[in-house]
């Protein structure tokens, strides 16, 4: 629905339906879900919901509830319809105006509608599904098939007919458009009060901070903790975007004698990871407390992670986001969210910091852990080991980005392992540091795979890093996959 220009959100289906009415929604969808409409248990949403006289599309079990709901009738198939198949529009109405006679959709359900409600006639059927989509003159459609999923190759249309001809939508929504209603909606939360902001250098709590400085100016202060994990000229860049580009009040914490003290002689990934989130804290506090009138936390939130956690507790979803970025703040710490990406995907966030004016290489940047090249440097970290990281994974970004493929992967990065080679420089024998190359491809860093670098863009980096850092003798490639491996090393 976004990528159609139209504005959704994602919301419980047993919302309270005075809740929903606040919303005041254009159209509903109902998702699939795997439960069956008669069994003990299954979630149903209040009946209210399909007289509230707004257009609905219900797939698949959502579907089957609307069906049950208005009096057609359910049964369970002897034969579940799984997989592709042949749809034949019945009537070229509704969501299948200038589709074509037949088109494969994908489908996945047991149960099936044998009856239609009344007031609902067919407008398709398939093999196995008399009524595999229904419709009635109110602009309530029933889907049995799955418009979502790439299988259904003309889902889109779909979607997109019954937004635009069912629904009437008129696709206003643009970044643009998000940031005049984003920046009002920061100055009617914040009005005259002082908002903090942590940056780590990456492209969500960046945008939050334009959009917040957009909003309010001077009343927006923002704290950048250098922990001295941080890749080549990074703080530099951050300082450099913020300050001179934006003028954005920024404070800036040299805090990498604090963090290497507290890690020094650790060698275990938890521990590395727990210690760095505790001096964060620590350091951020103090920044904080400072700031004695700060009332106000932006944080970058995106909308993945507060729809992860509302679909299944609702009621804690803006709780357990709140400690995530910054974890656990101290008590007498007691600030109010400013979270005006809340509702954004990656993407979105990407084309609204376009908008704002950041940089291209800041607004795709590619992901970077928290925990820095503490989880790269396998072993004890130190200031050496960090230094030679430092400049291997220069050159890895250099010749990513040399050969175009920067955009293309997740990720890429080198890790130094703990693990000294023997080789030869000139008539002498070396014994050096191996330095491994990561590189890889995903949509969202949930599965991975390694990506198949060109052999020459490979050579490139191994020959650059074992002639311009000092220390490596020896570059490996790691050609594993997530799952089984993870794309960090620690
Ligand atoms: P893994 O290693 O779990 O990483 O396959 C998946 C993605 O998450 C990033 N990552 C982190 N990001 N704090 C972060 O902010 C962390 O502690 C952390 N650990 C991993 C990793 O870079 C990859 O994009």
């Amino acid at each position: 629905m976004r990528e159609a220009k139209v504005y959704c959100e994602l919301i419980p289906g047993t919302e309270r339906i005075e809740r929903i009415r606040e919303l005041n929604p254009r159209g509903l969808i109902l998702s699939g879900g795997p439960a069956s409409v008669y069994e003990a248990g299954a979630p149903h949403p209040d009946p209210a919901l399909y007289e509230l006289g707004v257009p609905i599309l219900a797939i698949c079990y959502g579907m089957q509830l609307m069906a049950e709901a208005l009096g057609g009738v359910v049964e369970p198939s002897d034969k579940r319809e799984y997989g592709a198949a042949a749809l034949v529009v019945d009537e070229k109405a509704s969501i299948f105006g200038r589709m074509p006679d037949q088109m494969p959709v994908w489908m996945s359900h047991g149960d099936r509608i044998t009856t239609p409600p009344p007031g609902f006639h067919v407008l398709a059927h398939s093999g196995n599904s008399p009524v595999a989509a229904m419709g009635d003159d109110r602009g309530r459609v029933g889907i049995q098939f799955h418009p979502e999923v790439v299988h259904t190759p003309l889902g889109k249309e779909i979607i997109h007919n019954f937004l635009y001809d069912v629904c009437r939508c008129s696709g206003n929504w643009e970044p643009r458009s998000f940031i005049e209603s984003a920046v009002e909606q920061i100055r009617r939360q914040v009005g005259d009060g002082r908002v903090i902001c942590a940056l780590s250098g990456g492209v969500d709590s960046a945008v939050a901070a334009t959009l917040v400085h957009r909003a309010i100016g001077d009343q927006l202060t923002c704290v950048f903790v250098n922990n001295g994990l941080l890749r080549l000229q990074e703080g530099e860049r951050v300082i450099d975007v913020m300050t001179r580009g934006l003028n954005i009040d920024l404070r800036y914490v040299d805090a990498t004698d604090r963090f290497l003290t507290a890690l020094a002689g650790v060698v275990d990934p938890e521990q590395k990871r727990k210690i760095i989130g505790r001096e964060f804290v620590g350091v951020f506090a103090d920044e904080a407390r400072s700031l004695e009138d700060a009332g106000f936390l932006a944080q970058g939130t995106l909308y993945p992670d507060v729809i992860e956690s509302t679909s299944h507790d609702p009621n804690h979803a803006h709780k357990i986001k709140s400690h995530h970025n910054v974890g656990g703040l101290p008590e007498d710490l007691n600030f109010q969210l400013v979270e005006p990406l809340r509702y954004l995907f990656k993407d979105e966030v990407r084309q609204v910091g376009l908008a704002l004016g950041l940089p291209e290489d800041m607004v795709f940047r590619q992901p970077f852990p928290g925990p820095g090249l503490a989880i790269r440097v396998i072993g004890e970290v130190t200031r050496e080991r960090l230094d030679i990281l430092r400049q291997a994974d220069w050159v890895v970004i250099d010749e990513i980005k040399r050969s175009g493929l920067y955009r293309q992967v997740w990720q890429s990065f080198a890790i130094l392992t703990p693990i000294s080679s023997v080789g030869v420089m000139g008539d002498f024998r070396t014994y050096a540091n191996v330095v491994a190359v990561r590189v890889v491809t995903s949509d969202d860093g949930m599965t991975a795979d390694w990506a198949k670098l060109p052999y020459d863009v490979l050579g490139e980096i191994s020959s650059r890093i074992v002639n311009e850092v000092p220390g490596v003798g020896r570059v490996v490639y790691d050609i594993s996959s997530k799952p089984p491996s993870t794309i960090e090393w620690e």
